[in-house]
């Protein structure tokens, strides 16, 4: 008897895909677990991070699963940088399939009022303006192959309601980087370049347990965070692997400037909701 299902799941491959993703440092946050999830689904990695350590133990962690990656030190918020990225990326790839932006700055949580100029710049330089430097290397390469591209970016439900707590630089730039992600998705669509942006919740990533390590932010703000999160609890890093996976695939060939909320329905609930 014939079988005609698709055993090898390839309408979600991204196996042979060439992938560039940065802030893939090993320091359990979400590029780590990006690295760590698109190596062992069969993509080609390119991993970049300006954390050389970090990004060299994530390259042992792959080669200890037997998959190789190329490691590049860059900081993404130095336009030079990122273009020597890519000409190292040039003769190990040959061309760009997805490209993953991840890394972020958030030098100190203060209300507008007292915020110095040189953190909120320093924001953006990475958190914006980063992503918009790989973006444009990476739409230079993907215009000139056949396949077109796929480019994810990392935003934030931040980017899409306001958090107070002194988190107004972080939060207008993730909000750019969703403006970011509509604009490319519309001016490339014609070519077979998409851009998408997942829009995650609060996740257990370092960052986010070095505030649960303070008795104050544990008390009063993380109860706050649970009841906005209608699974009641924190999302782990590498519940972005399958979404990203999702958008790299075939699977998503037709979806196109979307800003995807990881968030447990965080942004579906009415302020009034819940269901405890
Ligand atoms: N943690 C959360 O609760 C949460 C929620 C929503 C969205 N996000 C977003 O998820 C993404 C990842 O967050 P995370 O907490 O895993 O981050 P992280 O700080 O744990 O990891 C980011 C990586 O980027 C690297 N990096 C920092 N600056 C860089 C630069 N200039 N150039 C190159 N690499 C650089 C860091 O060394 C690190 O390895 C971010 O875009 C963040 O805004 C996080």
């Amino acid at each position: 008897m014939s079988d005609n299902r698709n055993s090898d799941n390839s309408l979600f491959s991204v196996q042979g895909k060439r992938v560039l993703i940065s802030g893939a440092g090993a320091n359990g946050g979400v590029g780590h677990a990006l690295a760590l999830g698109f190596g062992q689904a069969g993509a080609n990695l390119v991993l970049c991070d300006i954390d050389n350590a970090g990004l060299q133990q994530t390259v042992q962690q792959l080669q200890d699963l037997g998959i190789d990656a190329l490691a590049c030190q860059a900081d993404i918020s130095d336009q030079r940088q990122v273009e020597q990225l890519f000409l190292q990326l040039d003769p190990h790839l040959g061309g760009i399939d997805v490209l993953i932006n991840v890394p972020f700055a958030f030098p100190r949580r203060v209300k507008p009022h007292q915020l110095e100029a040189q953190d909120w710049q320093q924001t953006l330089d990475v958190s914006l303006s980063g992503y918009f430097y790989c973006n444009q290397q990476a739409l230079q390469r993907m215009l000139d192959q056949p396949g077109g591209g796929s480019i994810i970016q990392i935003g934030s439900n931040a980017g899409i309601n306001a958090l107070g707590r002194g988190a107004m630089p972080y939060s207008c730039a993730k909000a750019a980087v969703h403006q970011m992600t509509r604009e490319i998705a519309i001016e490339y669509a014609r070519h077979g370049i998409r851009c998408n942006a997942l829009a995650p919740a609060q996740i257990r990533t370092p960052g986010l347990e070095q505030h649960l390590a303070d008795p104050t932010f544990r008390e009063q703000v993380l109860p706050r965070i649970l009841n906005g999160l209608p699974q009641g609890r924190l999302i782990e890093p590498d519940e972005l692997v399958g979404p990203a996976l999702f958008l790299a695939s075939e699977a998503s060939s037709a979806i196109n400037g979307v800003i995807l909320p990881v968030d447990q329905g965080n942004t579906a609930m009415n302020a009034g909701g819940g269901n405890h």
